[in-house]
């Protein structure tokens, strides 16, 4: 396995770079903390396999069509969170997923991280479009995307969960 990829994207306070699998050890406890897994796993606590697998995916979808998921970096090399593009669903579909340590919650570096990704998507992977789909209750998410320009397209019941789907065309 090799980081391939685009170079790192940079932001005033972060480096996103693409994630490796050496990444899973920073990842996984943010990944599975109780704030964190509420909104991105529909409160399941994944596996250190199934990230493991899930960066693989994203190193090939990097190599072979341009995106895939950043690591958000501060002021080391280490993680605190990710963003990017993940299939999603069955049947799959390419949706922008992004989660942050809570420790650093509140700061506007989920908004500074996913303006960066949605940016980079639309102007160098030129996407025509791009989907998020929220949890209802999840109101900081929700702000980032508006902010950003997406509008919900239609509300839904998944496995349970009332879900907004976004969107944002290009
Ligand atoms: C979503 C997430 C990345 C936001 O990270 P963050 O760095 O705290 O976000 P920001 O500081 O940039 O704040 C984003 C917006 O939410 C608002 N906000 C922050 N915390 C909030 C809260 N607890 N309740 C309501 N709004 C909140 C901010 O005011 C800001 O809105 P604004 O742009 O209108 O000012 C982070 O909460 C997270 O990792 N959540 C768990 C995973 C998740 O939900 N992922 C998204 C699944 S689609």
């Amino acid at each position: 396995m090799s980081d391939t990829g685009p170079k790192a994207l940079r932001t005033a306070r972060l480096v996103l770079r693409p994630l490796a699998a050496r990444d899973v050890d920073a990842l996984h406890p943010i990944l599975t903390s109780t704030s964190v897994r509420r909104f991105l796993f529909d409160g399941e606590t994944v596996s250190r396999d199934f990230l493991a697998a899930a960066i693989d995916a994203s190193i090939r979808n990097f190599a072979d069509r341009g995106w895939g998921l950043f690591g958000i970096t501060l002021e080391d090399d280490v993680p605190q969170g990710l963003c990017g593009f993940h299939m999603v669903g069955t049947p799959a579909e390419r949706q922008l997923v992004y989660a942050l340590a809570p420790a650093i919650w509140g700061q506007g570096l989920g908004g500074e991280a996913v303006g960066a990704v949605v940016k980079h998507a639309l102007d160098v992977c030129g996407m025509k479009s791009i989907v998020a789909a929220v949890d209802a209750p999840n109101t900081a998410s929700i702000a980032i995307l508006r902010r950003l320009g997406f509008e919900p397209e239609v509300r839904l019941v998944e496995r349970g969960r009332d879900v907004i789907r976004h969107v944002l065309r290009g």
